[in-house]
């Protein structure tokens, strides 16, 4: 603590994110995607011409939106872009959840929505999960006064994935207040509610490029959803940042949109090794929760969460361990390369043979 803070500093509780470690480790630890973005990213580096770099960027990033708005046939009117899709929650929980009421939200999902809700001093009203540690959308429907909805779809740190027809009976209920659901692993097999946003206009749907589009370390995320939400977004926007998406970002991020096939075959890389590491890791004695992310959650019913953490680390295999007395005994596993999970399954028989 120190003298020079403010109150509201000093009451804050950051998000900690997943270790970057600079020795050479097998990563699956941050969700990150194992094959490299799009060719087209690293040509649209290579003949970026320096000279724009002078200029300040677009502050609407119009083409941006209009190639991420042809990619999820909506309006560019109804895009939103950030630095990251934590930028775009962040300006979401500023422009929709500060009411004064509860935001309701799972007992367990993405951490960082607990810090938001500190920064921007939003109640939370946390709703358990179901005994399939499913997101209990009953209970997210049947609060009355409140600021709004969140959730992540899949949820995170569990994989899971309620269907379109499940969100849709969600938001036939919650009418008054902004639902948002934060699709970032939506591409690893999930059904997208961007299909939903004309007939909802309370419906705000994020999505990020960190994932699916492997462009983590670029910072680009978005939201989609009515005229009336987005520009709630950009009052924000234009009241802390004009330009959080600068003009080399924005290249990067048109040319991994201009390539379809890239994507699908990433994709479906990441499913088809995400399946084939669920029944290795279930051969080993884990329960691994059905996943429609890049990742799984699991756990041994002989080893603790930590143990394992750590003797996979000391085998240099960093995977994802969370300290709170509901996770405590998982693991959550970002799917890598064939080889990096044929190392994971490796390690793991040696710590539990
Ligand atoms: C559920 C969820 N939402 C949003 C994000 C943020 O993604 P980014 O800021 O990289 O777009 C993450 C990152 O791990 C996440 O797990």
């Amino acid at each position: 603590m120190s003298q020079y803070w403010s109150p509201a500093v000093r009451r804050l509780t950051p998000y900690v994110p997943g270790e970057q470690p600079r020795e050479r480790v097998i990563k699956l630890n941050t969700n990150e995607n194992p094959y490299p973005p799009a060719p087209g990213v690293g040509k649209a580096l290579r003949e970026y011409a320096t000279d724009h770099l002078r200029l300040y960027p677009d502050p609407s990033s119009t083409a941006l939106r209009e190639a991420l708005a042809k990619t999820l046939q909506v309006e560019s009117s109804q895009v939103f872009v950030g630095n990251g899709s934590d930028e775009v929650l962040a300006f979401a929980f500023q422009a929709f959840f500060c009411h004064g009421a509860p935001l309701d939200v799972p007992a367990i999902t993405y951490s960082f929505y607990p810090v938001y809700a500190n920064l921007y001093g939003v109640e939370l009203r946390k709703h358990p999960l179901n005994a399939h540690w499913e997101v209990d959308i009953e209970a997210l429907a049947a609060s009355t006064e409140r600021s709004g909805v969140i959730f992540a779809n899949p949820n995170a740190p569990t994989g899971h994935a309620h269907s379109l027809e499940t969100i849709e009976a969600l938001l036939k209920r919650v009418t008054d207040r902004v639902v948002l659901v934060d699709e970032a692993y939506v591409d690893f097999g999930a059904e997208s509610a961007v299909a939903l946003v004309d007939r909802y206009p309370n419906l705000l749907v994020t999505g990020t490029f960190s994932k699916s589009r492997s462009l983590a370390g670029l910072r680009l995320g978005y939201a989609v959803g009515s005229e009336e939400l987005i520009d709630g977004l950009l009052r924000v926007k234009d009241s802390f940042n004009s330009y959080p998406v600068d003009s080399l970002a924005s290249v990067v991020g048109i040319a991994a949109l201009n390539d379809p096939e890239h994507f699908e075959a990433c994709r479906e890389y990441v499913i088809t090794t995400r399946e084939r590491t669920r029944q290795r890791l279930e051969a080993l004695g884990f329960e691994v929760l059905p996943s429609k992310a890049n990742f799984v959650l699991a756990q041994h019913p002989n080893y603790e969460g930590a143990q394992l953490f750590a003797g996979l680390r000391e085998r240099g295999i960093l995977v994802r361990h969370f300290n709170t007395s509901a996770l405590n005994n998982f693991l959550r596993i970002t799917i890598g390369t064939d080889d990096e999970m044929d190392s994971l399954i490796e390690a793991l028989e040696a710590i539990c043979g």
